[in-house]
């Protein structure tokens, strides 16, 4: 199908048919980091909710290595093969090596040889970024299965001597197949924005290679933006917040979700909290938590998620979609 073929009325309603998720085998609990820096197990868990990350640790152990199975398993979970695959989007700052990037390293391991493969970098938006031109693609009729994977190793680029960084951060990888999907809200229009001016709250310099930020600034920022963007997505998309059946927000910091969900009015035990287990793995933390969710049965075939990511730059996205909308023939009773 071309996409002058495609009318309005014919488009497809791209949906989430699967996801994926991987983290290193390395843990890193808080205990750890206490006995290395002047810091606390009860108030890294106090101030950020955090309780253990991971980190690749040993030299062959590549971010394509570690982004491979969470496609494998998103892929399985949709019940498709690598040969379905259009494209390869991959989301991630910590790729490793500067050029070339992730994508075609990624595809050739999970063999999805006929993909157009890219990388995408939006800091901690960045997988919602993918997934929303995943989307566009499908409507377009330019594609019909999209690979929407998020990898990092922010343990990399993180100043391990500086107790105001090193607590935050781990490493993780998470993918969702995007395809057709049934009639209904699919993946619904997204919100985006960015603030240039507060580009050196929260950044990392070429030559130093660290993460460097202005912690406070960046949790009110945080908290305000995602707040007003996750309002303007639903608003945007008619879905009212009750009828929101899991909100993941970027998983930063247990507080900055929690503020993000009360000021929303979005119940508890509706927010994915899986920061806990693996730190802030900027653009894999939304994928990393749909699958979590799924696997916890919290996060069911027909679905309504709300999704929010702020980080560097400033940029952040929000989006409602739909998660395993199937078409009527496809669904199993
Ligand atoms: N252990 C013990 N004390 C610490 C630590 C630590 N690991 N880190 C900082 N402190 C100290 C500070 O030095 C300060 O001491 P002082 O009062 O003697 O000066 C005190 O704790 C309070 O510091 P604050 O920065 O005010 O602590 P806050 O409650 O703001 O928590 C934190 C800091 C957790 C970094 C918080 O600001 C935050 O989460 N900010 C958002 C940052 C973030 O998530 N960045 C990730 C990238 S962007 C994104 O993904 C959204």
């Amino acid at each position: 199908m071309t996409a002058a073929a495609a009318s309005s009325s014919e488009r497809p309603h791209p949906t989430i048919l699967g996801v994926g998720a991987a983290l290193p085998p390395h843990v890193i609990t808080n205990a750890d980091i206490v006995k290395r820096l002047d810091t606390s197990e009860d108030w890294i868990v106090r101030r950020t909710g955090i309780r253990e990350r991971r980190f690749l640790t040993e030299p062959q152990e590549t971010l394509a290595a570690l982004a491979a199975p969470a496609c494998e398993e998103a892929l399985a979970d949709a019940g498709h093969a690598a040969a379905d695959v259009d494209h390869v989007i991959a989301a991630t700052f910590t790729a490793d090596r500067l050029t070339p990037g992730l994508a075609p390293a990624l595809a050739a391991r999970i063999g999805a040889e006929r993909a157009g493969v890219v990388d995408l970098n939006a800091a901690c938006a960045g997988w919602l970024y993918g997934l929303d031109q995943a989307a566009a693609l499908i409507e377009s009729g330019r594609a019909r299965h999209v690979l929407v994977c998020a990898a990092e190793a922010l343990s990399r680029v993180t100043d391990h001597e500086d107790r105001g960084t090193a607590v935050l951060f781990g490493d993780g990888a998470g993918a969702a197949l995007v395809g057709p999907g049934g009639p209904g809200l699919g993946i619904g229009e997204f919100v985006f924005g960015y603030d240039d001016e507060a580009a050196d709250t929260l950044y990392a310099e070429r030559d130093e290679r660290l993460l460097r930020m202005d912690g406070q600034a960046v949790y009110r920022h945080a908290v305000a933006r995602m707040t007003e963007a996750a309002r303007q997505a639903l608003e945007r998309n008619g879905i009212a917040i009750d009828a929101v059946d899991l909100f993941v927000a970027h998983q930063a910091n247990a507080r900055i979700i929690t503020a993000v969900a009360d000021a929303l009015g979005v119940p508890h035990e509706k927010v994915s909290f899986n920061v806990e287990r693996t730190a802030n793995t900027s653009a894999a933390s939304i994928p990393l938590a749909l699958a979590a969710a799924q696997r916890e049965g919290r996060l069911r075939p027909g679905a309504t998620v709300g999704m929010v990511a702020f980080g560097a730059g400033f940029v952040w996205a929000a989006g409602v979609a739909s998660f395993k909308n199937l078409p009527p023939t496809e669904r199993s009773t």
